[in-house]
């Protein structure tokens, strides 16, 4: 396969995944755009990039158009990715928001890019593990990322042994996973626990209800600040009073959203609205 690109089709799968993703190509990552797209074209069956950019141009956009911006996508995860989420989870978010639903017994939170499922497994895993009180309480935990693929691969729950070997402690994997052959299987009931949806976080948003946190992390960092902005602002409209936000290490909603405050708990930052 002709492994050269024409200047315009780079800008036309450029236009494409920021339109449908909101991602932002960066013209120096040119050779992560090729990287993926020579791969995928063969594996589509094009003799050449040029001949996949040509059919993408030809038709309004359907399934081939979807595909292409989803292998484009970044999809590196893993299990208690950063750990210090994580703990600040187990010792104060979570703590917090037990304590301000008390009366209610109910749980909500929402992880908005949750790739192939290690994010919400982790969530989930946090609060079986640590809050087994929790287990009588009404607990929605919804997934949802723009890629279908990564959707399905986070309903099945099915990991290979470098990927549990990257943040799952032993105790853990052996308690809530069973191996089949090479691979590590989420036990069933706990799988069901979470609802995998498809969103796109630039698009229309499915019916949320109030949050009392949500994860999205490792995601805004390839968005341009409207977009940034337009999330934050959505976020805070379905955040509860007492919620919180948890971004990745390298994401902040300072200078993009005043209306939130950074909270610093166990040397990573939350978020919260600001009540003032
Ligand atoms: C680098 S991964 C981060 C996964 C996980 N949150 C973590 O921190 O480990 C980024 C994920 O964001 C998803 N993504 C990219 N653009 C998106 C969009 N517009 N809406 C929803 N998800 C998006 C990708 O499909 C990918 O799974």
């Amino acid at each position: 396969m002709n492994p050269e690109i024409a200047f315009e089709d780079v800008a036309y799968i450029r236009n494409l995944v920021r339109v449908r993703s909101a991602m932002v190509l960066e013209p120096e990552k040119t050779y992560l755009l090729k990287s993926r797209l020579e791969p995928f074209a063969k594996q589509e069956g094009f003799g050449s990039m040029a001949d996949l950019v040509s059919q993408l141009r030809q038709t309004s956009y359907g399934p081939l158009h979807k595909r292409v911006v989803e292998a484009m996508t970044i999809n590196e995860t893993s299990f208690f990715r950063d750990l210090v989420p994580f703990q600040a989870l187990k010792d104060r978010l979570l703590p917090e928001v037990i304590q301000a639903n008390w009366d209610i017994k109910r749980l909500h939170i929402w992880c908005g890019a949750s790739s192939s499922g290690q994010e919400p497994y982790s969530i989930l895993l946090t609060i079986l593990h640590h809050f087994p009180e929790l287990t009588s309480w009404h607990i929605r935990l919804i997934a949802t990322d723009l890629s279908q693929e990564m959707i399905k691969r986070g309903q099945e729950g099915r990991y290979g042994p470098f990927e549990v070997n990257r943040g799952l402690s032993p105790p853990m994997l052996n308690t809530y996973f069973s191996r089949q052959g090479m691979e590590w299987q989420i036990r069933d009931d706990v799988r069901n626990m979470i609802e995998f949806r498809e969103m796109n976080l630039a698009g229309s948003w499915l019916v949320l209800p109030t949050m009392d946190l949500v994860f999205i992390r490792n995601v805004m960092m390839y968005f341009d600040m409207e977009t940034r902005k337009d999330i934050l602002r959505r976020i805070r409209g379905i955040l509860a009073p007492h919620g919180y936000l948890i971004l990745g290490a390298t994401e902040t909603t300072l200078a993009v959203d005043d209306h939130f405050e950074r909270v610093p708990v166990n040397g990573t930052s939350v978020y919260r609205v600001r009540k003032d």
